[in-house]
């Protein structure tokens, strides 16, 4: 999708892709990105690519993560701090700005023009609505750099599959058979889950949610 495409979505608050309670199916799956022990000994730090204003960032601070974002569009970023309640340092850079509070780090910009080094180190990647939401080639393109960008950090994805005749993207259906050509190369993948998604996709198309933990090989 053109980049005009996203910002015109949140100018227009046409954000029915953002769930203002989080996700249930991080909370029910989150131990493959934070390990079995609550609170874990170990600090995580997880990348949420095209994080937009996801409740989930919340959560993840909550659980003691600290937080790593990308998302194209500013409108999101400073609505999603306010939510948060929280007053962000917002520095200018050559690739557009970040914004930062305490464990919480966005990168508001295009994420094709992060590199490892802007992002750091990260112990895991938190996928909901990122991989789906990117039309093929560029789905293609993101999973490589997502990889390059995180050095095969283990990944939690959580995509859609239904009949791509019956809508057009995004999201775009994103099933098993498409999760193992982007990565088999370089994770193994398990899937944790298929569900029903209950009213289906916009209350249009019947689809299943999907779940997959991504282990570096
Ligand atoms: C379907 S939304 C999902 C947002 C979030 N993951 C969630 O679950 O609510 C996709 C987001 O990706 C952002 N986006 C699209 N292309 C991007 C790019 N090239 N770089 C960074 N963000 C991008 C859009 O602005 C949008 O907020």
């Amino acid at each position: 999708m053109e980049h005009s495409f996203w910002h015109s979505k949140w100018q227009k608050n046409e954000i029915g892709f953002h769930e203002p309670e989080g996700n249930a199916l991080l909370v029910k799956y989150a131990s493959y990105l934070l390990g079995e022990d609550s609170p874990s000994t170990s600090l995580k730090r997880i990348f949420v690519p095209l994080c937009g204003k996801t409740r989930d960032i919340a959560w993840l601070l909550s659980k003691g993560c600290e937080v790593v974002g990308a998302e194209l569009s500013e409108v999101a970023i400073i609505q999603l701090f306010e939510e948060l309640d929280a007053e962000p340092t917002v520095t200018p850079t050559a690739k557009g700005k970040v914004y930062a509070k305490d464990g919480l780090t966005i990168h508001v910009g295009d994420i094709f023009k992060l590199t490892s080094s802007d992002i750091g180190d990260v112990t895991g990647v938190y996928d909901r609505a990122a991989l789906v939401a990117l039309p093929s080639p560029l789905r293609e393109q993101y999973a490589a750099h997502l990889i390059a960008i995180t050095q095969c950090a283990p990944q939690l994805i959580i995509s859609f599959e239904y009949d791509q005749n019956e809508m057009a993207g995004p999201p775009f259906s994103v099933n098993e058979k498409t999760v193992e050509s982007l990565y088999s190369a370089d994770y193994n993948i398990q899937r944790l889950e298929r569900s029903v998604l209950e009213g289906g996709l916009k209350g249009k198309v019947d689809a299943d949610n999907l779940v997959f933990a991504l282990a570096a090989k």
